[in-house]
């Protein structure tokens, strides 16, 4: 357990903006080098020793227009030795003797020699790199909606640990059509990077041990990896405030934890206007009072402090009815209504923001059923597994380049799984449950209810989609504009790690 920590008393930090180091023909060139570090993250903790993208923790953001290239050369600096416990994990990382990473943008649309795929790792001055090609500089084309995207490590079998470390940050992509729509700006825009961690006296990190070696006896075997800190971390500060002024702000949520989800809500009773998914603007604002944030989900969300002058309203996260009531994680951080108005507010809450054409019009290609199934492997460790193959099991999902396919995603485990497919932004399309016992008993999936629609907060472009225990979630995607190598899987990273991840190849059905 963390030593006590006094809520509140931290202010917000904001990531500064990354500079490019220079401008090209092809556009801005930036490096970032991968180093640890340390970092006071509360007033009464010493400081934590971090992993972080240019020594900072979370990373510095990205600032990039639409349709304008940037390069990036990733820099492993970091020691040969992890700050937490490799234990081993089912891809057996534990042997190694160089720490490996590699740089994954999440929810762009990237090559895939620049897509930081799991096997593309490299080591402390790209002295060893792994079975797959890597590029030393990466190529983000941003050619996409305007959107918060981010960056974090997605290295084979050990990727809970290098962001748990602090690798991960923002990315936000800007365009001229966002532009115009006058929603807070400048300074009334602030990222939001939602994170849980638990804490040594010392000020160091804890992380457990996961119940993976198989040269551990194992207490209890059937015990999924699941990691839940008992400390919230907004930009890497523990349960910080903010001072705001009486007005609309745009907050830019990203829940970067490794486990948990949130139930956010504001204990004003206030809603959140939220106006964008994953990726990008949603058709229209829609008026929450509590918005559901899986792991690597992002939540664009207007707030009005415009009626609260003076007051504080404290951001919750709501654990359910069978929660503790003292569980500290039921707060995430507080917004202090203490500025005075600077200029008068003309930002506005547009009611309809963009065009998202359907992709139920396009010509179906594919319609892939894949189950999310508990496993265990040779020495009976837990496993949770898609369509029950592992990860060196061969490619089975392969979209040609510009088919659209639905993926139904069959959860017949106990829990909801955050799934994530790289390369595309898809569409949900609906969601139906299904008998669970009955699965159990024969394998059949009989449904027990009707189909419903996806909630208002995810009828927009997404990269991760929740797909519930007893459920089939269904998505539909275009899988374009590149071919190769990407992967897909359970966002939970601890899951991840645990194989629940597979590549797919988008092919070019005309080689
Ligand atoms: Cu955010 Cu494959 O990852
Ligand atoms: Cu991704
Ligand atoms: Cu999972």
């Amino acid at each position: 357990m963390s030593p006590t920590l006094e809520k509140f008393v931290d202010q917000l930090p904001i990531m500064n903006v990354l500079q490019p180091n220079h401008r090209t023909k092809d556009g801005p060139y930036y490096e970032v080098r991968m180093e640890e570090f340390r970092q006071k993250l509360h007033r009464d903790l010493p400081p934590t020793r971090l992993w972080g993208y240019n020594r900072q923790f979370p990373g510095p953001t990205f600032e990039v227009n639409q349709n304008k290239p940037i390069r990036v050369r990733w820099m492993n600096h970091l020691p040969n030795r992890h700050i937490l416990p490799i234990d081993g994990s089912v891809h057996n990382v534990a042997n190694e003797p160089e720490v490996r990473t590699v740089v994954h943008l999440h929810g762009s649309e990237t090559r895939p020699d620049s897509d930081g795929y799991p096997e593309a790792w490299f080591t402390n001055g790209f002295k060893e790199t792994g079975p797959s090609f890597s590029r030393e500089v990466y190529e983000y084309p941003n050619h996409q909606r305007a959107t918060a995207l981010w960056y974090h490590d997605h290295a084979m079998g050990i990727t809970r640990l290098n962001v748990y470390a602090g690798l991960a940050g923002m990315y936000i992509i800007r365009s001229e059509q966002e532009k115009a729509l006058q929603l807070p700006a400048g300074k009334y825009e602030i990222p939001l990077l939602i994170q849980d961690r638990s804490f040594n006296q010392d000020g160091s990190l804890a992380y457990p041990r996961q119940p993976d070696d198989a040269a551990d006896n194992l207490p209890n075997p059937s015990i999924v990896p699941a990691f839940l800190g008992d400390t919230i971390v907004v930009n890497g500060k523990v349960w910080p405030y903010l001072e705001v002024e009486p007005r609309k702000y745009r907050f830019r949520i990203l829940n970067g934890s490794n486990t948990r989800d949130y139930q956010l809500s504001l204990d004003s009773g206030q809603s959140f206007y939220q106006i964008g998914s994953d990726g990008g603007l949603l058709k229209r604002t829609v008026k929450l009072e509590q918005i559901g944030v899986e792991p690597a989900e992002r939540v664009d969300v207007i707030v009005d402090f415009s009626k609260l002058k003076g007051k504080t309203v404290v951001m919750r996260n709501n654990l359910g009815a069978n929660a503790d009531p003292n569980d500290p994680t039921g707060e995430i951080m507080q917004f202090r209504v203490t500025k005075p108005l600077s200029r008068k507010d003309t930002s506005k809450i547009p009611r309809h923001l963009s065009r998202i054409p359907s992709l139920k019009q396009n010509n179906i290609t594919a319609i892939r059923q894949l189950k999310l199934v508990g496993s265990t492997d040779e020495y009976d460790r837990p496993l949770l597994l898609l369509d029950n193959k592992k990860w060196h099991d061969p490619v089975t999902e392969k979209p040609e380049l510009g088919a659209t396919e639905i993926w139904s995603l069959v959860n017949v485990t106990n829990f909801t799984h955050p799934i994530h497919i790289h390369l595309i932004q898809f569409q949900v399309l609906d969601r139906q449950p299904f008998d669970l016992e009955r699965y159990n008993k024969d394998g059949k999936i009989v449904y027990s209810g009707s189909v419903t629609a996806p909630a208002l907060s995810e009828r927009g472009w997404k990269d991760t989609i929740a797909a519930p225990s007893a459920q089939v979630t269904r998505v539909i995607a275009k899988f374009a504009p590149y071919t190769g190598d990407y992967v897909w899987h359970c966002h939970i990273l601890e899951h991840e790690d645990y194989d629940m991840m597979r590549p797919f190849t988008v092919i070019n059905p005309d080689e």
